[in-house]
């Protein structure tokens, strides 16, 4: 069977009160909200909690202006600032997206997640470093009607984060209808940089979605879909289509990320000027990068200085994705670059948004050359050198799964970690996911990048080959470094035309991981113990089972 992805009319309507007849259509909503156990009273909230920043939260149905004519049916967040700063809620004009969070370091927050939906929900905070109570497991989903308090403390640096929902097997459609939103962490480090704000700091929130006539969300069903993920006909950035910022000839800072289900993109201004970048997932880097593109997954943050001066009033630039290979599995991207190309193959190039230049000015910040103080980990720092974890991702014909198993109730003997700790991660593809076959231990040399024995898999070509893709590989918790990349797979297999576009000297949280290739990382599980997930960002593939937790003891 082709892995050929059902986008187009064929596929279902989703709108309010829908979910029966689309759970009935697509296995996956059918399978939702089984019992983990018995049901978790949601937490309510502690009279010993100040907070700083109080806010309701509420999911609900609505509508959207999307496209010219008839609103769009959506679920969306609406928020509520009770206490705190005004400038903590900023709401995007004509947007089905949540409200942007802007928080400081330090502060204590409360939220009150108020659910109206028509099916349980949970939201997570993609990026924050909160207890597991706070975090959005799965297993502290709430019905229709009831309320989840949060209480958390802000420790994470200046950075920009994701607030989605993360209930399990339906994390993917409900972000499809619209539930997401941004959260910006400022801090003091960041604040002595003057970097570009206000009107010159702009959210760019990549997301890809397939309209039908009447203008409402069609999300494509079927397995094929689920093993590629969701490849949506148009691309929307702050949840607009065709997205056009007027911009003056200055320098502005761009936090972009890309919020879509399962769609990678290879970022690039179309006249070939370099992307400058300043900070990814976990915040500012220690200095600029100058890429000729970026790759960006799922869940993936990007923090850009985009420097106007000097273009003329009335010029424009444009960003879109440059074409690459590699991001599915080979048989797809030529489906879709064929008898599919009335969509948005990732072989092809596509625009994204448009930067209009209306109004010269004469003075512009400067790019600070040192943004920030990472101290990298070294070897005393980690606890199991020479013994890394491993995150096997294991795709097979019917099955997204981590090292081997399912979301579930069981944890391995390698996911039990001592609180406290910095842990070696390996993340890699069972079977190399190249037609080379399994990785060679010796290319990872000593120390840090040492030999590890992660537990590679069979090799070889077979379905495991046919169904290689990339997979964005996210861990719940404090961010992560990245200590080393090792590719050993086909050397045609599309790895050239991403390798160029990864941005490894940051923190982060999410971590493309191309077939071929093995991403070794050293994660912190500090401060608190508990169930932290570890999944893919391809939403189709995490509600397919490709998630599992880590229990910090
Ligand atoms: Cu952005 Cu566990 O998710
Ligand atoms: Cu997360
Ligand atoms: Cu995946």
């Amino acid at each position: 069977m082709p892995f050929l992805p059902k986008l187009s009319r064929r596929g279902f309507l989703l709108g309010a009160g829908q979910a029966v007849a689309v759970g009935a259509a697509w296995p996956g909503i059918g399978r939702a909200m089984q019992s983990h156990g018995d049901k978790i009273a949601p937490n309510t909230a502690s009279p010993n909690f100040n907070p700083d920043v109080e806010l309701e939260l509420v999911c609900r149905p609505d509508s959207a202006p999307i496209l010219q004519g008839a609103p769009t049916r959506v679920w969306r967040y609406v928020a509520n600032l009770v206490k705190g700063p005004e400038n903590t809620l900023t709401v995007l004009p004509n947007s089905y997206l949540g409200p942007i969070l802007r928080f400081t370091t330090g502060q204590k927050i409360r939220i009150r997640l108020h659910n109206e939906l028509p099916e349980p929900t949970i939201t997570h905070w993609h990026g924050l470093h909160v207890p597991m109570l706070m975090d959005g497991h799965p297993m502290y989903v709430i019905d229709p009607g009831e309320i989840y308090v949060y209480e958390f403390e802000m420790r994470n640096r200046a950075s920009m984060n994701i607030y989605h929902p993360h209930p399990h097997e339906a994390t993917s459609t409900q972000v499809y209808r619209g539930l997401a939103g941004a959260i910006i962490v400022n801090d003091e480090e960041e604040r002595a940089l003057g970097l570009p704000s206000g009107e010159f700091e702009i959210p760019i929130i990549i997301q890809d979605r397939t309209l039908n006539d009447d203008n409402q969300l069609v999300y494509g069903g079927g397995m094929h879909m689920d093993m590629i993920g969701f490849q949506g006909e148009r691309i929307l950035v702050n949840g607009r289509p065709d997205y056009r910022v007027d911009v003056a000839s200055r320098a502005y800072r761009l936090r972009v990320m890309n919020g879509s289900n399962a769609r990678i993109y290879k970022l690039a201004w179309d006249d070939g000027t370099p992307l400058t970048v300043i900070g990814v997932d976990g915040g500012l880097l220690e200095r600029p990068e100058v890429k000729s593109y970026v790759m960006l997954a799922p869940g993936e943050r990007l923090d850009l200085w985009a420097d106007f001066s000097g273009r003329a009033v009335g010029s424009k630039l444009v960003m879109g994705n440059a074409p690459f290979r590699g991001g599915l599995p080979p048989m797809a991207e030529r489906m879709m670059g064929g008898m599919m190309g009335g969509g948005l193959p990732q072989t092809m190039a596509f625009p994204i948004f448009t930067a209009n230049v209306t109004r010269a000015v004469s003075d512009s910040p400067k790019l600070p050359q040192t943004l920030s103080k990472i101290v990298r980990y070294e070897e005393k720092d980690v606890a199991n050198l020479g013994n890394p974890i491993p995150i096997a991702i294991s795709a097979g014909h019917m099955s997204m799964l981590l090292n081997g198993a399912p979301y579930g109730e069981d944890i391995q003997p390698r996911e039990r970690i001592p609180v406290d700790t910095v842990q070696l991660i390996d993340i890699f593809h069972e079977g190399g996911g190249g037609q080379m076959g399994g990785m060679r231990h010796g290319m990872m040399g000593r120390g840090m990048m040492g030999r590890g024995k992660g537990g590679m898999g069979m090799g070889g070509m077979g379905m495991m080959g046919m169904m290689s893709m990339a997979h964005p590989i996210h861990l719940h918790g404090e961010p992560f470094q990245i200590v080393g990349r090792v590719f050993d797979g086909d050397p045609d297999g599309g790895y050239d035309t991403m390798r160029e576009g990864f941005i490894n000297s940051g923190w982060k949280d999410t971590v493309l991981v191309p077939p071929g290739e093995r991403v070794r990382i050293a994660k912190p599980f500090h401060d608190f113990k508990g169930r932290f997930m570890y999944h893919c960002h391809n939403l189709e593939h995490e509600d397919m089972g490709m998630m599992r937790e880590f229990s910090v003891e």
